[in-house]
């Protein structure tokens, strides 16, 4: 634990620091302890494609028919609620617009308004069964956390689809294996597939498909290889072709998305007259300076920045906030996909986006409503929350750039006793913050004495307390 800082705040400061405590807290719905199969007689289960075992299109199953919901009025509460239905603690966050793929049969529930805390979906307000106005291109997903319910006992089927798929894919050098510095840039595309890496057949690759490939791999751009010397080293190798006909159109996020085949286990010549792909990507600034060529990425004139990211734990994740006018603003996540994401990302000097976040999972750029006066030492820069209730004296704190972890956050009114006051009893305050890079929590708030022995032993009483309950 250290102080983040120590500065001057007005007894208003202290209000909206104590207002915050009870609204940054994360939502932590209380979870019955055991879950009864079939909640109402409904079913649940996780669909689409590509996705991971806890994420996907939820689909419920009700009076025999499965069907999906609509992502109109869809909330991260909702989100939760689906998620224990599920068998999952809680949801992480939810899409929009048919993310995982659009769903087949009814749609089941659209508008759905949930508090969070209901124990089944069917405590929650909707349009009514059936009732939609949707399609399936607005399936709502739910992104939920990776942890069981302890006693879930539900029979709900959580299907992964065991489609043939490009799992993973990767750069191997041709020449020189081991003996170059990260990051392989050029070489052999492979892909893994069910039964391990193979290669791709070259016929027909396109530079489409290369910019792909460099994209999903953290590359903005490709260049081209010479395809004489790789076609020399081929004919001196054996390989494993598991993949052919990749057919790009080049802004895809994943090698996955663009139209391809695969080889069939009874296929016996695989690539007639043909080689491995290979590409050659060219690195952006975070590799560069990865690589020890910073400063001559420094030295280079940078235009002006026009997008970046904010409220993100690690480099290449945030909030999207774009230059015009002179004013940082934000990007309405309505049509946010991993397309539109992916020019963020590639314009930032990173390759293709992984995922496009909505819903404001990277936190929300509430705008200001009113001016606020600086008087000298008090300012303290624009970035943290700023949703003020009043027209008076205030001031944000700019957490942007402090790294997660846990902290104390202390302010100070009128230190030096200079403004009269009745009584100095609350002219301190301290709390313990913890920060996750996403959200902050205050907790433990305590006002008055705060530099005694007294109130640091009680902060301390409560180390592993990570949410704002005072216990
Ligand atoms: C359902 O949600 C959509 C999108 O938010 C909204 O336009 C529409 O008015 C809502 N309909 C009802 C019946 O609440
Ligand atoms: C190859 O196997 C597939 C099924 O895996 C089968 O449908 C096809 O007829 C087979 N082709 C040949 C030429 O044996």
């Amino acid at each position: 634990m250290r102080p983040v800082s120590v500065w001057q705040w007005s007894p208003w400061g202290l209000l909206l620091c104590l207002l915050c405590s009870s609204c940054l807290g994360s939502p932590s719905p209380s979870t019955g302890p055991e879950k009864k199969a079939g909640s109402q007689g409904l079913r649940f289960r996780l669909a689409g494609f590509p996705r991971k075992p806890y994420e996907g299109r939820v689909e419920i199953q009700r009076a025999g028919e499965w069907g999906t919901i609509c992502d109109d009025d869809f909330t991260l509460q909702a989100a939760h609620v689906l998620c224990r239905e599920l068998g999952f603690t809680e949801a992480t966050g939810w899409t929009h617009s048919a993310k995982y793929g659009p769903g087949t049969g009814r749609i089941w529930l659209d508008n759905l308004s949930c508090s969070g805390t209901e124990q089944s979906v069917t405590e929650c307000a909707s349009r009514g069964w059936g009732n939609s106005d949707c399609t399936h291109d607005e399936d709502a997903g739910v992104i939920c956390k990776d942890q069981r319910l302890p006693g879930f006992s539900d029979s709900n089927v959580i299907e992964v689809e065991h489609h043939l798929q490009v799992e993973e894919v990767r750069i191997r050098p041709a020449v020189g294996w081991g003996r170059r510095p990260l990051p392989v840039t050029e070489g052999l595309v492979e892909v893994r597939l069910p039964d391990g890496w193979s290669q791709v057949c070259d016929k027909g690759w396109s530079a489409h498909n290369s910019h792909v490939v460099c994209g999903m791999l953290g590359f903005p751009s490709e260049k081209r290889v010479n395809a004489a010397f790789y076609r020399l080293l081929a004919q001196r190798q054996q390989h494993s072709f598991g993949l052919h006909g990749v057919a790009c159109v080049g802004t895809e996020a994943h090698l996955s998305l663009c139209s391809l085949e695969f080889y069939r286990a009874n296929d016996t010549a695989r690539c007639p007259g043909g080689a491995p792909a290979v590409v050659s990507c060219v690195p952006g600034p975070l590799y560069a300076a990865s690589s020890g060529q910073k400063k001559q990425q420094q030295s280079k004139p940078q235009g002006e920045a026009r997008v970046r990211l904010k409220g993100g734990a690690h480099p290449g994740e945030g909030r999207v906030e774009v230059l015009k006018a002179s004013t940082w603003g934000t990007v309405c996540d309505r049509k946010w996909d991993l397309h539109a994401a992916s020019v963020v990302c590639r314009e930032l000097g990173f390759g293709s986006a992984q995922a496009a976040l909505s819903g404001a999972r990277m936190g929300q750029d509430v705008s200001k409503r009113y001016e606020c006066a600086n008087f000298g030492e008090q300012g303290i820069t624009v970035g943290c929350w700023d949703l003020y209730r009043h027209d008076i004296d205030c001031q944000w704190i700019d957490i942007t750039d402090v790294k997660p972890g846990n902290y104390i956050l202390q302010v100070v009114i009128n230190p030096n006793f200079e403004v009269a006051e009745s009584d100095f009893t609350n002219n301190a305050m301290k709390c313990n913050c913890k920060y996750d890079g996403h959200r902050i929590w205050v907790h433990n708030c305590h006002i008055g004495d705060a530099f005694s022995e007294e109130a640091n032993r009680r902060f301390e009483r409560y180390p592993g307390q990570t949410s704002n309950q005072i216990i």
